[in-house]
């Protein structure tokens, strides 16, 4: 094991921090804040690492530019900065084990400067992955789903490369979710647990979306949750999604595996969700571009041409938000 840096390294000037970070000081206030001086977690060891990363599901191309920048400690690609960003970011999500909640790791770093500073958070995931572990063992969740949880880490990077890096911000929050316990992937959906009565629903990249490989997802979710998490009462799945949109039907026949997912769901009345883009989420999932102009996209699929031509007519798809009972 190796520790990745004392959380004293840089003095604690934010506006000195977010300087040499290239990064707002807000977001170094926000780090100072919430990390304050927690614990951190240590890295595993080099050695242990390229194993550790075949289990997460990174692909070589990815495992090696992560080997290349490794935070060892008299590594000169690792700056004070950046060690104590590294720190803090492992003590900001560590301080919140358990909770499921959106939460950024940390600023949104320019990744253009080298293996460190393209995989710090994949360095604090790796970190953490020791001890969501841990608690999940606590919970009595099998290793077998605590490590297909885990290796979104890889579908992640292999979507980030495919996207050129306008993957990542997102990515690095919504990967938090994974290092803190509060999802799981059970079959093909991942099941995000709740505040309240719902547990959400997030559809991972990993092939045809068929209802029988969703009701197996959800028979196990029904079955995990109370014996895992039996404080948490749950009564509802509930997703929100580019995939609910009803528009959608306008073009994807009513066999398609969209429509049928989405037949399960009674929709909630439509309101444009804050932060939320729904246009450029749906070129996201689509094509896993923002920026390529719509004359450039490819039109092979139905979805594809659909996404094209609705939006060169002008129109916008939606963000839907839907429910249905846990024993539907
Ligand atoms: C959700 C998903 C698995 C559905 O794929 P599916 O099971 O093939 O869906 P359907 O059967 O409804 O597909 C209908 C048509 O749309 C096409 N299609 C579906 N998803 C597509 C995608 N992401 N990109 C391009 N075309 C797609 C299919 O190829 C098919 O077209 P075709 O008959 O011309 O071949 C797929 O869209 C996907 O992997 N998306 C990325 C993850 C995602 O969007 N998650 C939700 C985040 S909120």
């Amino acid at each position: 094991m190796c520790a990745p840096g004392s959380g004293r390294v840089v003095g604690v000037d934010p506006a000195d921090v977010a300087a040499r970070l290239g990064v707002p000081v807000e977001d170094v206030d926000r780090v100072h804040r919430l990390a304050g001086d927690r614990p951190s977690a240590p890295l595993p060891a080099r050695a242990d690492a390229p194993a550790i990363l075949d289990r997460l599901a990174v692909r070589p191309d990815d495992a090696a530019e992560i080997m290349a920048g490794w935070p060892d400690p008299d590594s000169p690609l690792w700056t004070p900065e950046l060690r104590w960003l590294l720190d803090r970011s492992i003590a900001l999500v560590r301080a919140d084990l358990g909770g499921h909640g959106w939460l950024a790791p940390g600023p949104e770093l320019p990744r253009d400067r080298g293996p460190a500073w393209r995989h710090l958070y994949v360095y604090a995931y790796l970190a953490l992955t020791d001890v969501v572990r841990e608690y999940h063992r606590d919970h009595g969740v099998t290793d077998e789903v605590s490590w297909m949880t885990l290796a979104d880490l890889g579908r992640n990077l292999a979507i980030d490369r495919r996207m050129r890096g306008e993957g990542w911000p997102v990515m690095q929050a919504w990967l938090t979710l994974h290092a803190r316990g509060g999802l799981y992937e059970l079959g093909r959906l991942q099941h995000h647990r709740g505040d309240g009565t719902e547990i959400g629903l997030h559809i991972p990249e990993s092939g045809p979306l068929t209802p029988e490989a969703i009701d197996a997802s959800l028979d196990a979710a029904r079955a995990f949750f109370p014996r895992h998490f039996p404080d948490e009462r749950y009564t509802a799945f509930a997703c929100g999604s580019w995939l609910l949109d009803p528009q959608l039907r306008e073009y994807l026949p009513e066999d398609s595996n969209i429509v049928r997912f989405q037949r399960r769901f009674e929709l909630e009345p439509y309101e444009q969700p804050e932060g939320i883009d729904c246009d450029v989420e749906v070129l996201r999932f689509t094509f896993r571009s923002l920026t390529t102009p719509l004359d450039q996209l490819p039109r092979r699929t139905v979805l594809e041409r659909a996404v094209v031509d609705h939006l060169k007519a002008g129109r916008h798809w939606q963000w839907r938000r839907g429910t249905f009972p846990l024993g539907a």
